[in-house]
């Protein structure tokens, strides 16, 4: 067995192990990101797409925002579809001035890959059986094979950012573990496609027959979601019935300019809001969708992880430059009070928006009343609007 030292050992090649080693390694602290898969597998995966701007001034803080900037789209506002109409929410306007930036996961992953690439970072890809051991002890390690042959990683720190299948979270003991988990009865089946999107900002649409929304990854590139029942299965979802059914659930004339085109990708998705408690055992520290889920109508996922590596980033440079462990301390606590915001905004959206099986007339009525309401108080539109942007880290 190989015997090798690293101050922080990352789990997870995915955005979170991947911004948080990047942001340590240029403030001269040694980390080695462990990833199951291959990189091509890694960017395969095509994710949400909405950055806070508390994430973008993350990545332009770990040298990594220069793509963003150029191609990323920044969006003041987002329109809400409901009863025939579009409603838009300002988000500029009710934040007093901030925005998104729409730009793929899949290209932050990349954008990423490549400064760990440019600085010389170490990311061993195709690591297989990471196990966790002596997380209690001040000298943590895990062990890891690759091509048949098995290491030993001593460390200060390990990491979980391995997402939610990871063995991060299992490593810690079930007596001290709590999960809180709720499964919604749909899921979103999305589909990717060569075409112009049909709003230059995204469209969040309710509509009796189910929600949809209207998203993008560029000029020439739409996303499109629409509410599925869990059950359904892709194949049996060709791509004319995707457009006729969004179609339906648009407004006409926006339904009018919708353009279609063959599906690059389609797939569905479940949604589920998902939090384990505590975020950090011992010297283990969960980040990202190794510690909590979201549904995505609030755009969340991403943003939510990013929040954890803030927090994580700060509370190590805090540790290793001046040799203050309060933020180390305090992680878990800080980390999850954001994230059950993230958690209650997104649970709101989704409810505020879905067409739930089991829901009654006063359910819908109710729902309608929320959409209302919103549209007529700057006090409502604002509580959308700190949210969708991103509270303060
Ligand atoms: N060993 C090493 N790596 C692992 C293991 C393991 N046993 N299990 C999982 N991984 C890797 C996965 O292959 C993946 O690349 O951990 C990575 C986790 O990445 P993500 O699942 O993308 O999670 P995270 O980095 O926290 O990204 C934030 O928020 O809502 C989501 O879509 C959003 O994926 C995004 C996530
Ligand atoms: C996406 O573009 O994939 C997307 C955008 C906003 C969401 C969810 C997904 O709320």
């Amino acid at each position: 067995m190989s015997i090798t030292t690293t101050q922080v050992a990352i789990i997870g090649g995915g955005p979170s192990g991947l911004l948080l080693s990047q942001l340590l390694h240029r403030r001269g602290i040694e980390t080695v990101v462990f990833e199951k898969h291959t990189r091509d597998y890694v960017l395969g995966r095509i994710r949400a797409g909405v950055l806070e701007h508390g994430f973008a001034d993350l990545m332009r803080e770990a040298g990594c925002g220069e793509r963003m900037d150029a191609e990323g789209e920044i969006h003041e506002g987002i329109y809400i579809a409901h009863q025939g109409r579009m409603d838009r929410v300002d988000l500029a306007k009710h934040t007093g001035g901030d925005t998104v930036v729409v730009y793929g996961q899949t290209e932050v992953t990349r954008d990423l890959y490549q400064a760990r690439a440019d600085m010389g970072g170490v990311v061993v890809h195709q690591a297989e059986d990471v196990a966790l051991h002596d997380l209690k002890s001040t000298t943590p390690y895990l062990t890891y094979s690759k091509d048949g042959t098995s290491h030993r990683v001593n460390c200060d720190y390990i990491i979980g950012a391995d997402g939610f299948h990871g063995p991060s979270r299992k490593a810690i003991p079930s007596d001290v573990l709590r999960e809180y988990e709720k499964v919604y009865p749909f899921g979103w089946l999305g589909v990717l496609s060569e075409t112009k999107p049909v709003s230059p900002e995204l469209i969040y649409a309710r509509h009796d027959r189910g929600f949809a929304l209207c998203s993008m990854r560029s000029q020439v590139l739409s996303r499109y979601y629409i509410q599925v029942p869990i059950t359904d299965n892709v194949d049996g979802w060709s791509d004319d019935a995707f457009w006729a059914e969004l179609k339906s659930r648009l407004p006409a004339d926006v339904a009018a300019g919708l353009e279609t085109g063959p599906s690059i990708e389609k797939s569905i998705a479940p949604l589920r809001s998902f939090v384990a408690e505590p975020m950090r055992y011992g010297n283990l520290f969960l980040a990202g969708d190794a510690a909590h889920i979201v549904p995505p109508t609030g755009a969340k996922g991403l943003n939510s992880a990013a929040s954890d590596i803030y927090y994580l980033y700060h509370g190590l440079l805090d540790h290793y430059l001046k040799d203050d462990d309060a933020g180390l301390e305090g992680y878990s606590e800080t980390a999850l009070a954001r994230v059950w915001k993230a958690q209650r905004f997104s649970w709101w959206m989704t409810n505020l928006l879905h067409r739930f099986p089991d829901s009654a007339e006063v359910d819908r009525r109710f729902q309608q009343t929320d959409l209302d309401y919103l549209f007529s108080s700057d006090a409502a539109l604002a509580s959308l609007a700190e949210n969708y942007v991103g509270l303060p880290y």
